[in-house]
């Protein structure tokens, strides 16, 4: 590949021993084993508490800085995340909501990775996140990855325990590059 690219992986929930993060560290391991990719990951768990505050909207929390940043600096975001109550969680809306607009998400590539319990895979969350992201005119990528009876399909790790899934992980990341290079170029 000629264009260096950075990519920042997101995992969608800040809920502690979640899926979501460890499916999020299995994409950036295979990011960052290509050449020319440097790939960072926002971990929703680091987001300052006060980010909830009422306040929060007319003054930032110092220490979102740094997810804001990472976001402008990225030349494509890969949201990961779960399926809570048939959507996306509530704190990854809040972290979309508090990001710079309109340059977070204008004409920047997003690629989309569901996590489920439940036999759809979340499909419902990533469905709500590619109306947010289309809204705010954001690259969609189209191959979406939905990860159904996520305990069963992956290992502690996060990692796919079947030929079919890691296949269609490893063909969601490298496509991407491409079309985030294309994009770039
Ligand atoms: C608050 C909450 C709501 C959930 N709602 C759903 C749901 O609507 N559908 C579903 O398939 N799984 C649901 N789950 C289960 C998650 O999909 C499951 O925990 C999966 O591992 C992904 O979430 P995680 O990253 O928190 O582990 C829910 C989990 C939590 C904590």
């Amino acid at each position: 590949m000629s264009v260096a690219l950075n990519l920042t992986v997101v995992a969608g929930t800040n809920r502690i021993g979640s899926r979501t993060l460890r499916v999020a560290h299995r994409l950036l391991e295979r990011y960052a084993s290509i050449e020319g990719v440097s790939a960072s990951l926002l971990d929703l768990q680091d987001l300052p508490l006060e980010l909830a505050a009422p306040s929060a909207y007319d003054e930032k929390p110092p220490a979102f800085k740094v997810f804001a940043d990472a976001v402008l600096a990225s030349d494509g975001l890969h949201v990961v995340s779960p399926e809570y109550n048939g959507g996306m969680p509530g704190i990854l809306k809040l972290f979309i909501d508090h990001l710079p607009f309109p340059e977070s998400f204008e004409q920047r590539p997003v690629a989309f990775t569901g996590v489920a319990a439940g036999r759809f895979g979340a499909l419902r969350p990533v469905e709500q996140l590619q109306g947010v992201f289309g809204y705010r005119n954001a690259h969609i990528y189209p191959e979406r990855v939905f990860i159904a009876g996520a305990a069963r399909l992956l290992n502690d790790q996060g990692e796919p325990v079947d030929d079919w899934l890691r296949a269609r992980f490893d063909s969601q990341v490298t496509g991407f590059v491409d079309f985030v290079g294309r994009l770039k170029a």
